[in-house]
């Protein structure tokens, strides 16, 4: 009897009917790139909220979740149909790898060796490079899990791929739990000695995307000091206090409210800065939208938190498949959880290598709620 009872559990824990628990994810081909399968995979929680996914990238390419008055509606834009995915924002929603943000002069030193990498932000490597992990299919496998819908993608990136020395085997896995939290645990190890850095690259605008400017969205992030850049956007090493700075969310803001003297090296971008988080595990950060009642709060174990309220390669186009509307530069932002921008050329900044027999293991957070004013 305790035999057959515990062959039903593990029936109902990974067979058919593990679609109608909480853990319920379904997955659909939508077409091939480059020879392979691009997938959507759509993983539901309790409540009927939706989180979407492609491999292509590992990345986020829906959050459904409701508003004040339980009205759901995507938070991210872009579409999830092959087309869109493929042609749309290359970073929006993406895993990005190897190394997230922006190298100096696309160079740095491992052991005496120096390692070139491609140039994509003249005169920089931003994000991995043209070809970075963003780009690439990635193979991908739901994760059976009663409790909570669980996708994984994993990828191999052969030694020197993009300039980057090691080969390195990552997987990222994102989980779609009854709280609305969407955790992303990334795990990377190496054969060479390298230097990693990962984030992933979501867009949000908690009114629903395409639906306005994202000023009057309150933030709030952890961070006593910031790290200035200098005229490409590359550290200067400097680790600066916000205070009396526009760069100061450590009390709630709306995104507009300095955004007009943000002013960093000699060109005018709203926010695209790297914030030196307070603390590590908690919440570094929180958006409110008063329209829509939203809120959202980012958990991180990493270092630092790139705000990005949006400046060029924001539009995106009106798309027949999933009829996004078009939208304009600062119609949505990005907290991207990473470690500092240029690590690898900046002695004073926590430490980006990776070495073989060690593991890099790491998690954040996206979680979603309504606020009662
Ligand atoms: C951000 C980066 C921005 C911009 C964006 C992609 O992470 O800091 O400068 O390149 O990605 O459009």
């Amino acid at each position: 009897m305790k035999k057959f009872l515990s062959i039903i559990g593990i029936l109902l824990a990974f067979g058919p009917a593990a679609a109608q628990t909480p853990g319920n994810v379904t997955k659909e081909v939508l077409g091939d790139h480059n020879g392979s399968d691009v997938c959507l995979y759509t993983l539901t929680n309790k409540a009927g909220n939706l989180l979407k996914l492609t491999n292509y990238g590992a990345r986020i390419v829906g959050i459904f979740v409701p508003d004040k008055n339980g009205i759901k509606d995507n938070i991210t834009p872009g579409g999830d149909k092959l087309q869109t995915i493929i042609n749309g924002d290359a970073f929006g929603g993406a895993s990005i790898g190897r190394f997230a943000n922006r190298i100096a002069n696309g160079k740095f030193t491992l052991d005496g060796h120096e390692y070139n990498l491609p140039i994509n932000n003249r005169p920089n490597t931003l994000h991995g490079g043209p070809n970075g992990w963003f780009s690439k299919v990635w193979n991908s496998e739901i994760v059976p899990n009663r409790k909570q819908a669980m996708v994984k993608f994993t990828y191999l990136s052969p030694d020197m791929e993009a300039g980057f020395p090691g080969t390195v085997t990552v997987s990222v896995t994102y989980t779609w739990n009854d709280k609305n939290e969407i955790i992303i645990d990334y795990d990377a190890t190496t054969d060479k000695k390298t230097v990693i850095n990962l984030t992933n690259h979501t867009y949000f605008n908690l009114n629903g995307a395409g639906k306005g400017y994202i000023f009057n969205q309150v933030l709030t992030i952890k961070a006593s000091s910031y790290t200035p850049l200098n005229a490409t956007q590359i550290p200067t090493g400097e680790i600066r206090p916000v205070k009396g700075t526009p760069y100061d969310f450590t009390t709630p803001h709306p995104i507009g409210y300095k955004i007009g003297e943000t002013y960093q090296g000699t060109v005018f971008r709203g926010y695209d800065d790297n914030f030196v988080l307070d603390r590590k595990g908690k919440v570094c950060a929180t958006v409110y939208d008063p329209e829509s009642g939203r809120q959202m709060e980012v958990i991180t174990d990493q270092p630092g938190l790139q705000f990005y309220s949006g400046f060029g390669g924001m539009q995106w186009k009106k798309s027949s498949d999933s009829g996004e509307k078009p939208e304009h530069t600062r119609s949505a932002f990005a907290l991207e959880t990473q470690h500092f921008p240029d690590s690898p050329n900046q002695p004073g900044f926590p430490s980006t290598v990776l070495n073989p027999g060690e593991e890099f293991k790491s998690r954040t957070i996206y979680r979603f709620s309504v606020k009662k004013e």
